[in-house]
């Protein structure tokens, strides 16, 4: 989708201030089988999950402060859920079969009915057996625009993804082997950008946002052709506009630049071999009126600052996994020794209490941290509080802190979004009351 600027000089004015408050149009989004094109065109095709018909699901954009009224419809021949990653929301919507809802079974329906707090880029996906689910394309980007969006002449959704597929483009349905889920997770054969828009003039300004939806490459990632700045992380504004410098992507974490385009804007994924191209958008034209304003940061959020002194210190010590050491949990993967969830949560929190949280990563493969409901802050090495986030990514054998406000009452997931991890044991739950 083509945002002018018109329209956005129109609807800051049309904001004037006002709390936004609407409820959005009723949407349907149906599972069901679909025939995608992930190889480049006039290679084979390959068959997929998807929603409405397309794998990635449609693009949902909304504004901030909406209300979402969204009917899910099951028709592939799983029970399924769909989990709104990154947002705030009531918990009886937050898409966890069995733990804030039952499970949609196949032919059956659910209604999903919730409001956007923020602005920034999320995403939906799968959360019953997502490892096989969002592995065969049952995800999609949700976007919610600021009431007054940045001027830019594009505001293009980028997924970043892998694909386990033959050269002929079949999928490969080795799902859920225990040889995967014990080593770095489902790695694809093949991978790519999915972009919303194809084309831009040189001098255009540009809104990049980065979903990584793969289920468990961590990507590297180089952007050539633009200059400017990161925005927002995990949907969060930074408190200031950086410098693109390497991105290193966990799945499910998502970047926001705004930059200027100079040339065919070009995704590289540096590998140890050569680099590999994951896709650009190409360049034709120039723009007649290239702005000359700066990058500046987006408004803030409005979420609670942690606590100088947090009520809670905890340890979440990631173990297990191939080459790992020895640990108490019952299956691959643990969490503290526990594999798995149990009937009561790892942690149970006051509404509003601050946690911090040592994540200390004793394995020798990354992990992407996930919690439900919530963002949390990265504690820099200095100390510091680093960027506001909703997965944070532990390389092996690494440790951060992280510093979370429990705001949000009801039953979360804490879990690894590398998704065969997550169902090999690296999960476990906290309560807010
Ligand atoms: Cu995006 Cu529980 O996951
Ligand atoms: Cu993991």
């Amino acid at each position: 989708m083509t945002l002018n600027r018109r329209h956005f000089m129109m609807s800051a004015v049309a904001a004037s201030g006002m709390p936004h408050l609407a409820l959005a149009a009723p949407f349907t989004l149906r599972a069901g089988p679909v025939t995608a094109q992930i190889l480049p065109e006039g290679d084979g095709t390959t068959q997929l999950l998807g929603f409405n018909g397309s794998s990635p699901g449609p693009e949902l954009r909304y504004r901030a402060g909406d209300m979402v009224d969204i009917r899910f419809e099951n028709g592939i021949d799983q029970g399924s859920a769909i989990h709104w990653h990154g947002i705030r929301i009531d918990n009886a919507m937050d898409g966890v079969p069995y733990m804030t809802q039952p499970m949609v079974e196949s032919g059956e329906s659910f209604g999903y009915r919730f409001t956007l707090p923020d602005a920034g880029t999320y995403w939906y996906h799968s959360h019953n057996r997502s490892w096989e689910q969002v592995a065969r394309g049952l995800y999609g980007p949700l976007i919610v625009e600021e009431i007054n969006p940045p001027v830019v002449d594009h505001d293009i959704t980028v997924m970043v993804d892998d694909w386990r597929i033959e050269r002929t483009g079949e999928i490969i349905e080795d799902f859920g082997n225990r040889h995967d889920f014990s080593h770095a997770g489902r790695l694809g054969t093949f991978a790519r950008i999915i972009a919303s828009v194809s084309e831009v003039r040189k001098g255009d300004r540009v809104r990049l946002r980065l979903i990584n939806t793969a289920t468990a490459r961590v990507f590297p990632l180089e952007i050539a052709g633009i200059s400017g700045k990161v925005v927002a992380l995990d949907g969060m504004p930074l408190d200031k506009a950086e410098d693109i410098g390497p991105l290193m992507m966990a799945p499910a974490q998502r970047v926001d630049i705004i930059a200027d385009v100079q040339d065919t804007v070009r995704f590289i994924f540096p590998t140890r071999q050569e680099p590999y191209e994951l896709g650009s958008i190409g360049v034709s034209g120039e723009s007649p009126a290239p702005t000359r304003l700066p990058i500046t940061a987006l408004p803030a959020a409005n979420v609670r600052m942690p606590s100088a002194q947090p009520d809670h210190m905890l340890v979440l010590r990631m173990q297990g996994g191939a080459m790992g050491g020895a640990h108490e949990g019952e299956d691959i993967w643990s969490f503290n020794g526990v594999s798995g969830l149990t009937d009561d949560p790892w942690q149970t929190f006051i509404q509003g209490q601050t946690a911090r949280i040592q994540l200390i990563n004793d394995t020798n493969f990354p992990h992407g941290i996930h919690l439900h409901g919530h963002h949390f802050h990265e504690v820099l090495e200095d100390g510091s509080l680093g960027p506001f986030r909703d997965t944070t990514l532990l390389q092996r054998q690494q440790t951060r802190d992280i510093l979370c406000v429990f705001d949000n009452p009801g039953k979360w997931l804490v879990h690894c979004h590398m998704l065969g991890h997550q169902a090999s044991g690296m999960k476990t739950w906290v309560e807010v009351v």
